[in-house]
């Protein structure tokens, strides 16, 4: 049962270039799981929040590819707070875990790989169905 301290920041491979930088992410590699999905955020109006849920197998990769954004984590006992801020940073977040993005500067733009297919039946979109599900040991 995944918490906070499962949740990591992964600092990609950067090539710094004179005409223009780059970096890379890899499946089984910079993101520990295989990738079924990739979404993205963006045209965030300011003061907005996205999440505000939890997925039973889901896990994500998240990366702020464009300005910054901030990632609060809740596993129902503990919260944490990660901002993204480079494009070279992502935020590994298991599946079982609250998450909210809020703090969207403008013009952001946040990547998310997940290890699964959307599926409506992965949300948990009930805080207090979270917290049960939590304390019962079910994610
Ligand atoms: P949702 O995950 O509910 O956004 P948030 O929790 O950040 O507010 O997604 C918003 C809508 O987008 C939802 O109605 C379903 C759709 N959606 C897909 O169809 N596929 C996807 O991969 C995602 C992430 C969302």
């Amino acid at each position: 049962m995944a918490t906070i301290d499962d949740v990591k920041i992964a600092e990609l491979p950067r090539f710094l270039d004179a005409r223009g930088n780059l970096s890379f992410v890899e499946q089984l590699n910079h993101i520990p799981f295989e990738i079924k999905r990739t979404y993205w955020i963006y045209d965030v109006p300011g003061g907005e929040i996205r999440g505000g849920h939890a997925f039973k197998q889901n896990q994500e990769f998240m990366v702020a590819l464009s300005g910054s954004f901030d990632v609060e984590i809740d596993d129902g006992e503990n919260k944490k707070t990660f901002t993204l801020n480079r494009s070279y940073y992502g935020l590994y977040v298991p599946a079982g875990l609250w998450r909210e993005i809020n703090n969207f500067s403008t013009n952001s733009l946040a990547l998310e790989f997940g290890s699964e297919h959307y599926s409506q039946e992965d949300y948990i979109r009930e805080y207090d169905e979270f917290l049960k599900l939590k304390h019962d040991g079910k994610i």
